[in-house]
């Protein structure tokens, strides 16, 4: 009876974190949609007016080898043309934003 309750406590934790961790990939996906697709394509492969500018592709090793932390420090202050949004954006925005560019690795 007790191992069942632990195995059942184990389960509940994992629930939770699953599914905080996709709702952040959502509301991720949703600002993504609004404010990054018109230079980075709604599948983060790149607009093509995104890609004169020298943006990357999302999908591709080359980004996805990008640790969490670059990813934000990119988002937050930007780079080159990337515009910087650490002022439009709360860090959990910006959080969700880099959840939603994990799930575009191919
Ligand atoms: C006006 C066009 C534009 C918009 C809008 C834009 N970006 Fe970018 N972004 C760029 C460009 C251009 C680069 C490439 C910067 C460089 O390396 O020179 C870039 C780079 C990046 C990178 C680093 C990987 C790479 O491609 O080099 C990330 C991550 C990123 N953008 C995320 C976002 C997110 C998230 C948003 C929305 C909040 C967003 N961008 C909105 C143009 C844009």
């Amino acid at each position: 009876m007790k191992k069942i309750n632990v195995q059942m406590f184990i389960f509940a934790i994992a629930l939770v974190l699953t599914l905080s961790l996709s709702a952040q990939a959502q509301s991720g996906a949703d600002t993504f949609k609004s404010k990054c697709a018109a230079c980075h394509g709604a599948d983060g492969t790149g607009s093509a007016v995104g890609k004169k500018m020298g943006a990357h592709d999302f999908t591709s090793a080359e980004v996805q080898k990008m640790s969490d932390a670059e990813l934000t420090e990119v988002i937050t202050n930007g780079k080159n043309k990337m515009p910087k949004y650490g002022d439009k954006l709360k860090p959990e925005e910006v959080k969700g934003l880099v959840a939603h560019i994990r799930t575009l690795k191919k």
